[in-house]
């Protein structure tokens, strides 16, 4: 893994498992599909955890689907890394025993939310579950959450985009765009994480060295950049553990929901509900 995928999977990883909670009573070769998988970690973590389901995972970005197809290779797991637009999923209708996403479905940028819900929806068979994590704040990531307010305290007023506006939609808002595509049982809750970084360089290389912020912290010309770095030392200093690691706190909205219809009478295949759920300690109610 890259130092780059290495330091986002170092927050990202925190919501592996309140996403995968939810597939635990899939039966042995179900199929699930993770959307906009980037290089496909939360779907190499559940072939780990259950090497007897069919795992298809899609992104538009060749690149990140090559790294996936690596990591899957090296470590022998059976993920399918195939190119699809989530918006126009090349699948048939009910094809999917469970649909997964993290910090993809549902993240500004990638397809209207609308048009999304409905594809996941119309893939997803009879009573298959839909479970997701995304970003529905900027303030709730760490990456965002630091980096913008710091960026805005050094650059004059106006070079900062605006980032927030692409977040108008409120929680509730995720949830009723599965409703509207006739999923059942939809429910959205906070999870709470902390994401730890092993030193200030490697959060520094995350948290200003990839994405849209690596843009914005490369326009800063050398003082600004020193100045840049000792506020952020500053700043993250009450994070600050006593070994000279970083836990950051991170925050995001998490989404599950079913399919109309029953569940597939097969052994061990139980509809997905909050009762059979573990739920995490770190929900938020
Ligand atoms: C923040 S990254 C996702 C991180 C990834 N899900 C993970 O868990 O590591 C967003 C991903 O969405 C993908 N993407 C954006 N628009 C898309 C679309 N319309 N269809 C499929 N993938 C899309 C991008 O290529 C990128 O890999």
């Amino acid at each position: 893994m890259s130092g780059a995928t290495d330091n986002t999977m170092r927050l990202l990883d925190g919501v592996i498992d309140p996403v995968l909670a939810p597939l635990h009573a899939l039966p042995a070769g179900a199929h699930v599909v993770q959307l906009a998988c980037g290089t496909g970690g939360l779907s190499l973590a559940l072939a780990r955890r259950r090497g007897d389901l069919r795992i298809t995972a899609v992104d538009l970005d060749h690149e990140v689907l090559d790294a996936g197809r690596a990591a899957a290779g090296r470590e022998g797991l059976a993920v399918g890394f195939r190119r699809m637009d989530l918006a126009r999923l090349e699948m048939g209708d009910g094809t999917a025993d469970g649909v997964i996403s993290r910090m993809g479905l549902f993240l500004p940028g990638t397809a209207p939310f609308d048009v999304a819900a409905r594809e996941a929806a119309r893939i997803l068979r009879p009573g298959g579950v839909l479970s997701l994590a995304t970003w529905s704040d900027l303030a709730d990531s760490p990456y965002t959450g630091v980096g913008l307010p710091l960026l805005r305290r050094i650059l004059p007023e106006g070079r900062v985009p605006r980032l927030e506006a692409m977040f108008r939609a409120r929680p509730e808002e995720l949830e009723e765009h599965l409703r509207a595509a006739g999923l059942q049982h939809v429910e959205g809750r906070w999870y709470e994480w902390r994401a730890e970084y092993p030193d200030f360089d490697a959060w520094w290389r995350f948290g200003t060295g990839i994405g849209p912020l690596a843009a914005l912290f490369g326009r800063l010309d050398h003082d600004e950049l020193a100045r840049a770095r000792q506020m952020m030392s500053e700043d993250l200093e009450q994070y600050r553990t006593t070994d000279g690691a970083y836990r950051l706190p991170a925050r995001a909205r998490v989404v599950t929901a079913q399919a109309a219809g029953p569940a597939r009478n097969r052994p061990g295949a139980r509809p997905y509900s909050r009762r059979n759920a573990p739920l995490s300690a770190n929900s938020v109610e």
